[in-house]
């Protein structure tokens, strides 16, 4: 979908070096291969999947995971305005690329098990959306809810978490956590291909009831 520039008058140029992102996120990759549990960004179209359920007008959105910036481009192209996201990356060098890559977004150095105190510090409420690139399938299990519990900690009642994963199933154990599980699609162009899930409370089902 190409980039209406009037529509999001605040989204960035491209990389004047196109491929610094690539660059660093390869060298990320060496230093750290099960923490940032990729080969490759995220392709344009798994990125604009992601930003797919968001509403731009009406959502506060925190992404998780930002890396070299493929999904935050994405849901800048929604139309979302850079107020409305915050980014919170854990790598030191992931987010300084970022915060100069998109320097009217909010991006945080910080730890996805903080996801609700971040949101509540920066938009002073829970957020509609939490869009995660978390490599989750390289935790231990009780790593993964932990994990999830935190970002789902950081929504609405009725807001939505939307994940990415390599896997053949889905990347949550949605029953255990009391979620509805949907997939959005699957996408092929992507290296390795990648589908996209999106998780809402399920009806009926308390989360604080599944804590324990
Ligand atoms: C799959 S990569 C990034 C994908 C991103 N969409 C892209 O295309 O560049 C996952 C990112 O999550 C970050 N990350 C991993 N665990 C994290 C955690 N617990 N909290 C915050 N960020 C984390 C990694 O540093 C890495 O940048």
């Amino acid at each position: 979908m190409p980039v209406n520039e009037d529509r999001v008058p605040w989204l960035p140029e491209r990389a004047a070096r196109p491929a610094a992102g690539p660059l660093l996120f390869l060298r990320s990759l060496l230093n750290n291969p099960l923490k940032i549990g990729a080969v490759a960004p995220s392709s344009p179209k798994l990125s604009r999947l992601m930003a797919s359920p968001v509403n731009p007008s009406e959502s506060l959105v925190l992404e998780i995971g930002g890396g070299t910036g493929s999904v935050t481009r994405a849901l800048l192209e929604t139309g979302l305005a850079p107020q409305r996201l915050v980014v919170v990356e854990r790598d030191p060098e992931l987010a300084a690329f970022l915060r100069r890559e998109f320097p009217t977004v909010r991006i945080r150095c910080g730890e996805a098990l903080q996801a609700a105190t971040i949101a509540s510090g920066e938009f002073g409420a829970p957020v509609q959306t939490v869009v995660s690139s978390l490599p989750l399938r390289n935790l231990a299990k009780p790593d993964q809810i932990e994990i999830v519990r935190a970002m789902l900690d950081a929504l609405t009642e009725d807001g939505q978490l939307i994940q990415f994963t390599y896997a053949a199933g889905c990347p949550v154990p949605e029953k255990q956590l009391g979620l509805k599980a949907e997939c959005l699609g699957r996408v092929w162009a992507n290296l390795p291909p990648a589908a996209v899930w999106r998780f809402t409370a399920a009806r009926n089902a308390k989360r604080a009831n599944t804590r324990h």
